[in-house]
């Protein structure tokens, strides 16, 4: 079996992907410092799994630690780099600490990685990086443009490092997967987003005042030009996108890769604030308590993804439609009350 090396295994993303590389035959190895989530998604992952998957308390920042890691794990044959900070509006605040820990994770990472002559890496991108595009659907070749928050920024240079060290004759191979909206949890609802005090992102939002635990969900603008008026954003289930890292290692692991490659992972549909709101009501029953509020600063009126290059080149295939992962996402929600109380 070969060993995928996670960072940031224990988070949203990087716990799904954990689940999808195993079922497909890899053994994953997980590094993250716990600084963005808990030991429960370990438990959640075994729980799935029949079995636990070895996770190292890591920083990726301490290049020491990391190289222990790699010492021990002999044979590591690619990493998925997801360890980041990756709340845009701490970012403005803080943005040292988000330079700091997302490309200082990310270039300690791959001088390790020389080290041990590990040549295969996926890195978290963000659609962020198009800021707000000119032409709808966006592309890969889309102008990536100037970020608009320093967590933004730190995808854009760590996608160019990825890009100079491609172009320095390294036998690097790196995939970025710029991904749109991930939303959703496992179907099992044993894993999930875990967001820690009040969500920024719009679905844990609207499963807690689903959930009674927020007062009301506020739409932040209804005078964008879409057909409602509400931002529109392309909204991809979490298990779809963990799929996406499963055949790019493929795809790094056969050789076939360029030096670098980027591909959009999203659904290729856009739906508005206001569908995404319908579809939670529909799938789930529940009636959800919102209004509309005034726009939020520095928000993108309206994005969506071409995934012709993923589906063609990688084979990505999306499978969950947004009722199901707004149901998965309540489901988990579900799970996390009766597991809190329960405590
Ligand atoms: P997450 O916060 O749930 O997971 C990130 C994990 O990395 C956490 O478990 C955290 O503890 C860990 N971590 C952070 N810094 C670390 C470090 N220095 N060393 C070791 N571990 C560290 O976030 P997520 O939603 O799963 O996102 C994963 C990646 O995808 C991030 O790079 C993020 O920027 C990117 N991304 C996320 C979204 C999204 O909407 N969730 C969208 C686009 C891109
Ligand atoms: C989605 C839509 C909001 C909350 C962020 C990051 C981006 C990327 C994905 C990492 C928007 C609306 C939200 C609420 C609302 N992450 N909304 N009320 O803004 O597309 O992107 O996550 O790379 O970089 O910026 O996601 O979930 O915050 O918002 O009306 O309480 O929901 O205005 O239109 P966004 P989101």
């Amino acid at each position: 079996m070969k060993k995928i090396l996670v960072t940031g295994g224990a988070g949203y993303i990087g716990s799904h992907t954990v689940v999808e590389l195993t079922e497909a035959g890899y053994e994953p190895i997980i590094v993250d410092n716990f600084s963005n989530s808990e030991e429960r998604a370990l438990e959640g992952i075994a729980s799935i799994l029949g079995h636990e998957v070895t996770c190292y308390r890591t920083d990726c920042n301490d290049a020491a630690a990391l190289t222990d890691v790699f010492e021990k794990e002999q044979g590591i044959a690619g990493v998925i780099h997801f360890a980041a900070y990756k709340a845009v509006g701490e970012s403005v605040a803080e943005p040292i600490k988000y330079y700091h820990n997302n490309i200082g994770s990310l270039t300690t990472l791959l001088q390790v990685m020389e080290k041990f002559q590990v040549n295969k890496l996926v890195f978290s991108s963000s659609c962020t990086v198009y800021g707000i595009p000119d032409q709808l659907p966006v592309t890969e070749l889309t102008p990536v443009q100037k970020a608009n928050s320093p967590y933004g920024n730190t995808k854009k240079i760590c996608e160019e490092i990825l890009t100079d060290l491609a172009v320095s004759g390294s036998d690097m191979r790196s995939i970025a997967l710029r991904y749109f909206n991930p939303i959703g949890a496992h179907p099992s609802a044993k894993i999930g987003e875990l967001p820690l005090g009040v969500p920024n992102n719009l679905v844990p939002f609207i499963t807690q005042t689903a959930a009674g635990i927020r007062q009301e969900l506020t739409i932040f603008g209804d005078d964008y030009d879409t057909p409602d008026g509400t931002c529109i954003r392309d909204y991809v289930h979490v298990v779809d996108l963990a799929k996406a890292h499963v055949v790019a290692v493929d795809r790094l692991i056969s050789g076939k890769a360029d030096n670098i490659e980027f591909f959009n992972v999203g659904t290729g549909t856009g739906n508005t604030v206001l569908e995404a709101v319908q579809a939670f009501e529909r799938a789930t029953g529940e009636k959800l308590n919102y209004k509309i509020g005034p726009r939020r600063p520095g928000d993108v009126p309206k994005i969506y993804a071409d995934v012709t290059k993923a589906t063609e080149v990688l084979g990505f295939k999306t499978t969950s439609t947004l009722e199901e992962a707004m149901q998965s996402a309540w489901d988990w929600q579900m799970h996390l009350q009766q597991t809190s109380s329960k405590a």
